[in-house]
């Protein structure tokens, strides 16, 4: 892997998105994979990307908070300018979670699919190591608790309609059928190429 490239995003279908992620022991490639893995995230214009979601069957996700877009007629700023927070969280552990929320989510492999009801915990204390293996608490609530959570489920195979509630579930793979069926062919065809170049 060169400094911080960016990597192609596995697609809904793709086998890795649904295997359990393993812990990271050797930290000597974490640095520049977490790099490829912003730079991955902010083309792609997510707010989290783990793992499993490029490819890697490592348990690290990288998040950002950004300020807010600039008003309409002035000039546009890239993502990556707009950072206001950003993090790294290798071998993460969800120690504490309470309260309730229902809000949106999307994921950067399920381009275009969103869902307003998905429940997650207001607040969340996890325990991680840095890119450097250096062990670290963090304390979220809201929508960095959101992304945690979000982030933390794809270490898991978990992906965000698995939360909704079974009806809404149903719904959600009824309404977008046809789109997820698209995906995946197109990650089928990822990987059969990639097998190819092998
Ligand atoms: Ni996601």
């Amino acid at each position: 892997m060169g400094v911080a490239e960016v990597l192609p995003i596995r697609l809904y279908g793709d086998p890795i998105l649904r295997k359990k992620a393993r812990p990271v022991e050797d930290f000597s490639e974490i640095p520049e994979i977490a790099a490829s893995m912003f730079e991955t995230m902010f083309e792609a214009g997510g707010v989290g990307l783990a793992g499993p979601q490029v490819g890697l069957q490592k348990r690290i996700f990288v998040a950002a908070l950004y300020h807010d877009e600039p008003e309409e007629g002035e000039e546009e700023i890239p993502l990556k300018a707009r950072v206001k927070d950003q993090y790294v969280l290798v071998n993460p552990r969800i120690t504490f979670a309470e309260g309730e929320a229902v809000g949106t989510e999307g994921c950067l492999s399920l381009p275009g699919l969103y869902s307003d009801e998905v429940p997650r915990n207001f607040r969340v204390r996890v325990e991680y190591q840095d890119e450097h293996g250096e062990p670290k608490v963090l304390e979220a609530e809201d929508y960095l608790a959101r992304i945690i959570q979000h982030e933390f489920d794809h270490l898991e195979g978990v992906l965000f309609f698995d939360r909704l509630p079974p009806e809404l579930r149903r719904q959600f793979l009824e309404e977008n059928r046809a789109e997820l069926a698209r995906m995946q062919r197109e990650a089928k065809a990822f990987l059969r190429e990639l097998a190819g170049k092998r």
